[in-house]
């Protein structure tokens, strides 16, 4: 299954963004035919596009000075503009791809340049290819717009392998694209959403968001650097520290919440519909609506695969009017065991995720109203709860 997907994917991605937002997308192939010389002048034509301070510019001045001197893998490096610009300001590159063309593309591109000796190449032949990548250990894995292309399992595959050969301490960068451009643009399968960012023979694209990028990861545990979005909010950007090598090739396991009693509280009003929550909170800011309790939950969730992991809820909710905070406690309400998440009233849905500080063990998943004089109302559609590293 996973064979067939990427060579799909191969015949896709024969054909790449070629540089900046404005110049539309080439073959590897038709670039390869070139001689050295209109190949060098076609490469530095969309290489001058795409390093725009508003397009890669900004990246490049953040990591140039990071990367010096350090080693880093790409995962899909297409065109090879940021692994040539950082191999120019003295990083030890890996140029990783699904396709030859756009690999032999990028080597013939560096050694014009001079900077073949810090350069190496893997062809991406199947999901495990990254089992066998040499030059590690590596301090950072830099994945711009490439894992999101793939089933969240063959990705997850491709992470697992990758991981084995990062340094702990090491990076872990991605560009990927957010659940709000997903829903924006009609909330697609997977399957056809690619057909929208990246033309019609996109065979998958997968929205993201840093806990479902950490989610990939799991068990290893991460620091987040950076989390935001960028590109008119068409893109996300995802810096991670990975800190702890956890090896475990077992998904996270997930308990839906939502068979679970909840209870009104405060004289909020809540209607539990099959396959939703209904809820309209007391009109009063920090007021208790609803309580859902998790002992039971995470006795089905079963033992945990690390000592020390925490727990994450994964919810989508309707905020049709004010503002709500959703929040992990102890069995004391006034006592939060992770960070609470306020989420304001809009059209489209929210997806959050509440987690717990480190090892805590919650005891229920709070629902408050977050606004003053306003009864907020809102529609939970899914919770599930996970174990989070
Ligand atoms: C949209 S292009 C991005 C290329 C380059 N990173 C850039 O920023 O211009 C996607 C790239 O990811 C590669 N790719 C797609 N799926 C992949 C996968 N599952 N594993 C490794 N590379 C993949 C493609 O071959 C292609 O080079």
């Amino acid at each position: 299954m996973s064979d067939e997907f990427l060579s799909l994917s191969r015949d896709k991605w024969r054909e790449l963004p070629a540089g900046g937002e404005t110049l539309g997308r080439t073959y590897s192939g038709d670039l390869l035919s070139l001689d050295d010389a209109s190949l060098m002048a076609h490469w530095r034509r969309m290489n001058e596009a795409a390093v725009v301070p508003d397009v890669r510019g900004w990246f490049h001045c953040l990591y140039g000075d990071v990367f010096a001197g350090r080693r880093v893998v790409e995962v899909g490096s297409g065109f090879g503009f940021d692994g040539i610009s950082f191999l120019a300001r003295g990083a030890h590159w890996t140029f990783s791809d699904l396709v030859l063309d756009n690999l032999n593309l990028v080597r013939r591109v560096v050694e014009s340049l001079g900077l073949g000796e810090r350069a190496s190449y893997l062809h991406v032949e199947n999901e495990r290819s990254f089992a066998g990548l040499k030059g590690g250990p590596y301090d950072a894995v830099w994945a711009i717009g490439s894992l999101h292309h793939a089933p969240f399992d063959i990705a997850r595959t491709e992470t697992l392998d990758l991981l084995q050969h990062l340094k702990a301490g090491g990076r872990w960068i991605e560009l990927t694209y957010p659940y709000e451009r997903w829903l924006r643009e009609g909330a697609l399968p997977f399957s056809e959403f690619g057909k929208r960012t990246d033309g019609e023979r996109t065979p998958w694209a997968e929205w993201y968001d840093l806990e479902k990028v950490k989610r990939r990861l799991f068990p290893s545990r991460t620091t987040t650097i950076l989390d935001f979005t960028t590109g008119g909010g068409n893109f996300g950007w995802v810096d991670l520290r990975v800190d702890e090598l956890n090896p475990d090739s077992r998904q996270s396991p997930e308990v839906s919440l939502m068979g679970y009693p909840a209870t009104a509280l405060n004289q909020a009003s809540l209607k539990a519909l099959p396959g939703e929550w209904r809820l309209v909170c007391p009109p009063h800011i920090w007021w208790y609506a609803m309580s859902v309790g998790l002992e039971y939950a995470i006795q089905q969730l079963g033992s945990l695969p690390l000592p020390g992991l925490g727990y994450a809820v994964d919810l989508e909710i309707e905020v049709q009017s004010g503002s709500v905070g959703v929040v992990l406690a102890d069995e004391n309400p006034d006592s939060f065991v992770g960070r609470e998440r306020i989420l304001d009233a809009r059209p489209s849905t929210h997806r959050v995720t509440v987690l717990t500080y480190d090892a805590a063990k919650p005891a229920q998943l709070l629902v408050r109203n977050t606004i003053h004089g306003v009864a907020s109302q809102v529609r939970i559609r899914s919770a599930a709860l996970r174990f989070a590293a």
